[in-house]
């Protein structure tokens, strides 16, 4: 079972983000192992509403960051936020109406954008947040 370690690759350099990026893995690890022990729908829904409730807040607190320090390429990525936060919610709605789709592939596919955000677009505001100072 691969879970999420938090190695100084997924490091963004910016010490907020890089902490609620921490809980973030933390949770989805949380998450794919509950699913792994064959958790009830109901402590997966739990556990994917908390997922999405912080990975709100993240976006929320890293759009407010960027929007700030004037990111030029701020427009990009809040779209790539709001994608992920529709997968997010479309894997939570199906989970919630318990229709049978298997939940597994939806959340490797989660988790997978997830860690390439992080590790493309995120460390790319990281650098240029970095160059100014913000860390
Ligand atoms: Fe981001
Ligand atoms: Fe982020």
């Amino acid at each position: 079972m691969t879970l999420l370690t938090w190695n100084h690759a997924c490091t963004v350099g910016v010490r907020a983000m890089d902490d609620q990026h921490g809980i973030l893995m933390d949770t989805m690890n949380e998450l794919r192992l509950a699913v792994m022990r064959g958790s009830s729908r109901a402590e997966l829904c739990e556990v994917l509403d908390r997922l999405i409730e912080f990975t709100r807040m993240h976006f929320h607190s890293e759009e407010q960051l960027l929007m700030r320090n004037g990111f030029p390429a701020l427009g990009r990525h809040c779209a790539e936020h709001r994608t992920i936060l529709e997968q997010m919610q479309q894997a939570a709605q199906h989970l919630h109406l318990g229709d049978g789709t298997p939940l597994r592939p939806l959340l490797n596919g989660l988790r997978e954008r997830f860690v390439l955000h992080v590790d493309r677009m995120d460390r790319e505001y990281g650098g240029w947040l970095n160059a100014r100072g913000v860390s």
